[in-house]
């Protein structure tokens, strides 16, 4: 039977225009088999399009579970997904249950195509880098090329809006760009590989500080392409040393195992000092750039930006709090708000110097729950810890602290991997897995929250007294 509708979007992630088809052709009773659907330039518009039927008067139901779902399925690249939506929205008119059938093979396909969507979208999320491009008024516009499996770049530059807001940028993509100019979103055509730029100062960098800590005896290959495909793997600068280091990790491997057999136990924990980077303000200053663009956890998709360490890289101690709270998260440092000014004056009174230590959280990202006009801190759970645990490894790489600092349990679970009671480590030096010193106490925060004065006064001295240890410790060490 030859179709009766030829109904032509506008775009291939048109799903308002879709939508208002599929209305107008549910509410006149036009079934699945009398329509054809397709998206204008593409197939070169083979059939000419139809226009829609007059109105019918049909009561069309929509479960509230299939909008978004199609709003999603709709980005599929499968040239079927028009069809089917429209098939399961014409089966849903008497099958109101059908969307809880997982096995009904239509409701099956639908769901792994909205699967598929979804991990695109978290691939351009993880994987779009940026390069640096000077534009003719000498601003910076910041350039990236991607090759999504699906129709999500639309989809995902509210993403990159919010995450980027204050920056120029541009991505290029085979099917379309888009551009942002700090307050307006435009669009233009696909583009190739070769009209992004290639590298950058910073990218140079962060390749070879990637190559420096590339660690042989870690490499799980099946795990590395799972997660990070390696067509994706050309577009990152970190990455473009994969292969040779692949190459040659079962050599390197060997002779890591050599050396260390050669190396005493008691010199063996601390990473070999021939794998830090000779340059490590750029390391750590591209460690921190790539650190900006994590999306790691979920925690990225509200907080405003990644609050990373900051202070000298060779610090007489390295302290580590738990999350940014309200203010840090705003203002881009750790240990601004309240709890850093009670941190600040506990170290006046202890003697030690702030500007002479490297200051970080476990968790780079502010977790809050939303009350109303406020954003209360939320506790990060073991997840987000250990997904942030990536960036705290790579820090204590290129900084190698002789004496660490934990506030609170969060930054000691995240230093030692493990639970920790803060009353029955407190006062003594813990052994940390790369080797360093740590000793471990109280989150500011909670000298805050007490609500007893005298408690408050005496817990505070405690704190003072845990500080001007570990002072004198590091003093010691350095000495
Ligand atoms: N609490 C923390 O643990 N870190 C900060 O940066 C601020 C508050």
């Amino acid at each position: 039977m030859s179709a009766e509708y030829r109904i032509t979007l506008s775009a291939p992630d048109d799903v308002t225009g879709w939508r208002d088809a599929a209305r107008s052709l549910l509410a006149a009773r036009v079934p699945p088999s009398s329509i054809v659907w397709q998206v204008e330039g593409e197939d070169g518009d083979l059939f000419g399009a139809s226009a829609l039927p007059a109105k019918g008067n049909a009561d069309i139901r929509v479960p509230k579970a299939f909008l978004p779902l199609a709003a999603t399925v709709v980005c599929h690249r499968d040239p079927e997904r028009f069809a089917l939506l429209y098939e399961a929205l014409w089966r849903l008119q008497d099958q109101r249950q059908m969307l809880e059938d997982r096995a009904d093979p239509l409701v099956a396909r639908l769901y792994a195509m909205e699967k598929e969507v979804r991990r695109d979208a978290h691939k351009m999320h993880a994987f779009v880098r940026f390069r640096e491009v000077e534009e003719a008024d000498g601003a910076v516009r910041m350039v990236a090329w991607f090759e999504p499996d699906n129709h999500i770049v639309r989809r995902e530059a509210g993403f990159f809006m919010r995450r980027f807001t204050n920056m120029r940028w541009s991505i290029l993509t085979p099917d379309v760009s888009i551009h942002w100019d700090g307050e307006t979103l435009t669009e233009g055509p696909g583009a190739t590989r070769r009209d992004a730029p290639d590298g950058d100062p910073v990218e140079e960098t962060w390749k070879a500080y990637y190559k420096s800590i590339f660690n042989p005896a870690r490499v799980k290959v099946k795990a590395m392409t799972a997660e990070m495909p390696r067509k994706y793997w050309k577009n990152m600068p970190e990455t473009a040393a994969i292969g040779e280091l692949l190459a040659s990790a079962q050599a390197r491997e060997s002779a890591m195992i050599e050396r260390s057999a050669a190396i005493p136990a008691s010199a063996t924990a601390p990473a070999p000092l021939s794998s830090r980077p000779t340059n490590v303000e750029a390391a750590w200053e591209a460690l921190r750039a790539e650190a900006m663009q994590c999306t790691r956890c979920d925690l990225h998709c509200h907080a405003t930006q990644t609050v990373f360490g900051e202070g000298p890289l060779s610090p007489r101690l390295f302290i580590v709090g738990e999350q940014p709270g309200d203010q840090e998260d705003l203002a881009g440092r750790p240990f601004v708000g309240p709890a850093g000014q009670l941190l600040d004056e506990a170290m006046a009174q202890a003697g030690i110097d702030r500007a002479a230590c490297y200051v970080t959280n476990a968790v780079k990202h502010f977790k809050f729950v939303q009350r109303g006009k406020r954003r209360i801190h939320d506790k990060p759970n073991v997840g987000e810890i250990k997904a942030c645990n990536w960036w705290l490894d790579r820090e204590r790489e290129l900084i190698r602290p002789p004496l660490t600092l934990a506030l609170g349990a969060s930054a000691a679970r995240a230093l030692t991997g493990k639970a920790v009671t803060i009353s029955r480590v407190r006062g003594t030096a813990l052994t940390l897995p790369d080797g360093g010193e740590c000793w471990v106490t109280v989150h500011p925060s909670y000298l805050l929250r007490l609500p007893d004065e005298e408690a408050a006064r005496r817990e505070r001295a405690l704190f003072v007294e845990d500080l001007r240890r570990a002072g004198a410790r590091a003093a010691a060490l350095a000495a």
